[in-house]
Formats: structure tokens, sequence, C-alpha cells
């Protein structure tokens, strides 16, 4: 088997066939189901991941990330060893491609969260094993593998839906880019000009015959939403001398009742976390009726589970 046959890396929704997108969002739907209401440590029917070993890598700060990996790796029967980049050798002069040549001699999958993409994808050149994006300055896309689950869960197939981004036009705003191509919604993005999204994916997107919709008015941008979405306005790539500058530009995009009254009356609201509660989105939103950013966070579990044995193919 060569190298490509014999593994696949989860890099970018957009580098994923969506049939393959797609049957790994049902795999982690059926997984969920499957679990139940079963304790948290308690084993999965099948062990797919038995005797393999995952390291997870952080360059930066996680929670959701890091413990949603963790806890599904060992809920399958693998285990993990989590790793700061700072601490490796990696953090100190080691190239990428020799930590990647030597990590794929003890382990059998590598999950990165990254500064730099760079970084990501000369792991993913050298490692002769798998390699998942675990946030980049650029994508996050287990993140909304999570969110296109967790709207279908609740609304039934995202496919020709209005999904409206109010904010940034942040690494996670890409990899929504990515999935509106690949699995077919209507994409309308709201914030100022100077914080808009990287022309490369909006031309991705374009080309991919799902163009997203620019609309600098935020109330109008809204209208019929079936799902609106915000993240941090600074985020952790982002210089903190950029602080201020961005919350004064960001400010008339925060997802509040009234913005979210002009959104269809059965409207989600989602937010990948960590929020800073009253800037980005108020609280009134965060644990209003329409948000299922704790659903979000939890299928992050969930579809991740399904990343993991689609890259290891078991
Ligand atoms: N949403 C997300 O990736 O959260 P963490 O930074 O806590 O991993
Ligand atoms: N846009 C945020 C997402 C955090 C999960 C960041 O990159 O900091």
């Amino acid at each position: 088997m060569t190298k490509d046959d014999a593994m696949r890396h989860f890099l970018d929704i957009h580098k994923t066939d969506p049939a393959e997108l797609r049957a790994m969002l049902d795999l982690g739907a059926g997984m969920k189901a499957a679990r139940g209401d079963k304790p948290k440590g308690a084993p999965d029917a099948d062990q797919p991941l038995a005797g393999r070993m995952v390291a997870l890598i952080f360059e930066k700060p996680s929670t959701r990330t890091r413990v949603s990996f963790d806890v599904g790796v060992r809920q399958m029967g693998g285990q993990t060893m989590v790793l700061s980049g700072a601490d490796m050798q990696l953090g100190h002069g080691e190239t990428i491609a020799d930590t990647a040549r030597v990590l794929s001699r003890y382990v059998d999958l590598i999950m990165i969260r990254t500064f730099e993409e760079q970084t990501l994808l000369e792991m993913a050149e050298h490692a002769t094993v798998p390699v998942i994006n675990g946030l980049t300055n650029r994508t996050h896309p287990c993140q909304i593998m999570a969110d296109v689950l967790t709207y279908e869960e609740h609304r039934g197939p995202i496919a020709g839906r209005k999904v409206v981004w109010s904010g940034d036009g942040n690494n996670v705003f890409a990899s929504f880019a990515h999935a509106a191509g690949q699995f077919g919604f209507d994409l309308t993005f709201t914030g100022p000009p100077t914080l808009d999204p990287e022309r490369e994916w909006l031309e991705w997107a374009q080309a991919k015959g799902h163009p997203v919709t620019i609309e600098r008015d935020p109330w109008a941008a809204v209208e019929g939403a079936d799902l609106v979405v915000t993240d941090t306005w600074v985020s952790m790539h982002d210089p903190q001398s950029a602080r201020e500058r961005r919350h004064n530009q960001l400010r008339p995009y925060q997802v509040n009742e009234h913005l979210m009254s002009k959104a269809k009356p059965d409207a989600l609201f989602m937010h990948c976390l960590p929020a800073h509660r009253d800037d980005e989105a108020t609280s009134a939103v965060m644990d209003g009726p329409h948000s299922v950013i704790f659903d979000e966070a939890e299928n992050r579990l969930h579809a991740q589970k399904a990343i993991l044995r689609w890259c290891l193919g078991v």
C-alpha cells in the first residue's frame, strides 16, 4: 500500500469529499444514539480504536478540543497523550518534518492545534500516520462538522438553509464557508469590511456554486435566517493590541435578542465557544430559546469520533 492509500488526513472540510463528510456525520450521529445515557467514561459497545495510540498536540489553549478528543478516543478503546507544543522540542527548534517522522514511529494518529496553518500542512506532509486539524489561524473543520451535526439533529437537513455569520470573518467562519460548498447551504457574512473573510475562501465557495453573500447591515443580513452564528471578536492568533479596535468595529454586529428577532422564529443560535458573554453575543441569546451552544460542544465528541474512525479506516 502506498502512503496515500494507507491513510487519510482530516485537514479541512473543502479538502474532503462531500460523500465522505456525510458518511462521517451519519456515523457520528449513529454512535451518539448507540451510547444512549451511558456514563461518559463507559466504553462504546464497539472498540474500534483498541490498541491505538493518539497524540493530541496543542500550541495554544483548548478546553473542548482537548477534552472531547481525549474522551472520544478512550470511549472507542484507544489511548491518548496530550502534548503541549511549548514543552516539545518542536517549540525549541526541532523541525516540523522531523517531529512528524518521529511521532509516526510511536503513535497511530496525530491531532494538532497550531498557530500557523503551515505547521499543520508540514506535519501532514511528513507524517506516516493520519493528521487531524484541531484549529489553525485559518480554519477549524472539526468544529463545523459538529455544528452541521447539531443543526441537522434539531432541524433536519441543512442543505438550502440560510446561515448567517455576524462578526469577524475568522478561521471558524472559513470552515463554515467550506461547509456551505460541501453541504449546500446559503451563507451570509455580516461584519465590517476590515474584518472580511479571506478572499481565497470566498472564491472557493463561489467556484463551488455556493457564493457567500456579504451584507454590511446586520439587520438585513439576519432577515429570514435559519441559523445565526458568531464567534469571539479576538481570536487566539490575533494580536492583543488589536482588541480595542476590533471591539469598536464589531460592536454593531453583536448577536442580541433584538437581532435574533429578525431571524426566523425557529432559528437556531450557535457559538463554538469559548464566548465573551455580552460582547459578541448577549447572555440572553446564549442562554435563550434559540441557543444550542452546549449541544454544539457535546457534538464535538460525536463528530470527532467519526472523524477519527474515518482517518484510521476502522
Ligand atoms: N470550540 C473550541 O475549539 O474550543 P476550545 O478552544 O476550548 O478547544
Ligand atoms: N476563532 C477562535 C476560535 C476558538 C475555538 C480562535 O481561533 O481563537
